[in-house]
């Protein structure tokens, strides 16, 4: 696959520690589907070598938003992107959601794990009915509550300490709205803690995670990624994933 280039547009730290990216390619945003994510080279030199993994959070028109957590090196470089500089991408990589019709569909964000599901929400909207579900710890790690509210759906949220909405995980939300047996959909995505949890809780109803924990090669060589499947083998979410049903894969 050939890296692309790409200018970037506008980058801001729009949470503590969470940046918003968006950048310009009419390509890519003509083919980025929810559950896509790119591999973005960190920096212009060799070091750091290996490339991040970032999913579209949103596209409008020839633009993409990516919206990030900076743990580390490479994604400190990625906040440091100013308008006019190029970011070198491969793309678009993951199997993409397979959108469903007529159905109630639940979308579970932990954190910065809301940036995947507003793409997924808008592509959903207008052919079923959207619930979200947005967690954090406090008030002001709550992101895209603008952006969710904007495209008029229900959303629902949760904090650890209390500062905004339900007191405690964001599961307890899917959980009081899950009806097993009824053809409901849920979406989740956020810490691996979550994604089990939610695993655990929702059993019966069909749950998928978007998988965004740690990756080496992103293309289906190293097992890096790799979850051990129940009854045998291991599904690889650079390959099989991102988005795995959570009944498949031991959490
Ligand atoms: C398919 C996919 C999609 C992703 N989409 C997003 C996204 O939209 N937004 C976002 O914020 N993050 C996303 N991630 C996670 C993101 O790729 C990592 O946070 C990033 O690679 C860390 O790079 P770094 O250079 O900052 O950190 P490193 O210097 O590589 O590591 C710093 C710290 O971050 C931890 N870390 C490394 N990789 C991950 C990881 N994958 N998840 C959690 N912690 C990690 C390390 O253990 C270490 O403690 C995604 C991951 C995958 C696999
Ligand atoms: S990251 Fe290497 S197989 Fe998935």
């Amino acid at each position: 696959m050939k890296s692309l280039r790409a200018p970037v547009v506008a980058n801001a730290e729009v949470a503590p520690g969470i940046w918003s990216l968006w950048f310009e390619h009419p390509g890519l945003a003509r083919a980025c589907r929810p559950g896509h994510f790119l591999n973005l080279k960190p920096g212009p030199g060799p070091d750091p070598l290996l490339r991040r993994p970032l999913s579209v959070c949103d596209v409008e028109r020839d633009r993409l938003r990516l919206v990030f957590r900076a743990p580390g090196r490479g994604t400190a470089l990625l906040a440091q992107l100013r308008p006019g500089d190029e970011l070198d991408i491969l793309g678009p990589l993951g199997r993409p959601v397979r959108l469903p019709k007529r159905r109630t569909v639940l979308l579970c964000g932990g954190g910065v794990g809301a940036a995947p599901l507003l793409l997924l929400a808008r592509r959903l909207r207008d052919e079923n009915r959207v619930k979200v579900f947005l967690g954090a710890r406090a008030a002001e790690g709550l992101i895209l509550t603008r952006e969710f509210s904007r495209l008029r759906l229900e959303v629902g949220f949760a904090t650890d300490d209390g500062s905004h909405g339900h007191r405690g995980p964001v599961t307890d939300l899917v959980v009081k709205n899950v009806h097993p047996g009824t053809g409901q959909l849920v979406y989740a995505c956020g810490p691996l803690a979550m994604l089990a949890d939610l695993a655990r809780r929702v059993k019966g109803a069909e749950a998928w995670g978007f998988f965004e924990e740690r990756m080496g090669c992103g293309t289906g060589i190293c097992y890096c990624c790799a979850l051990p499947r129940k009854g045998g083998g291991y599904t690889r979410f650079c390959q099989e994933g991102p988005v795995v049903r959570l009944d498949e894969v031991e959490l």
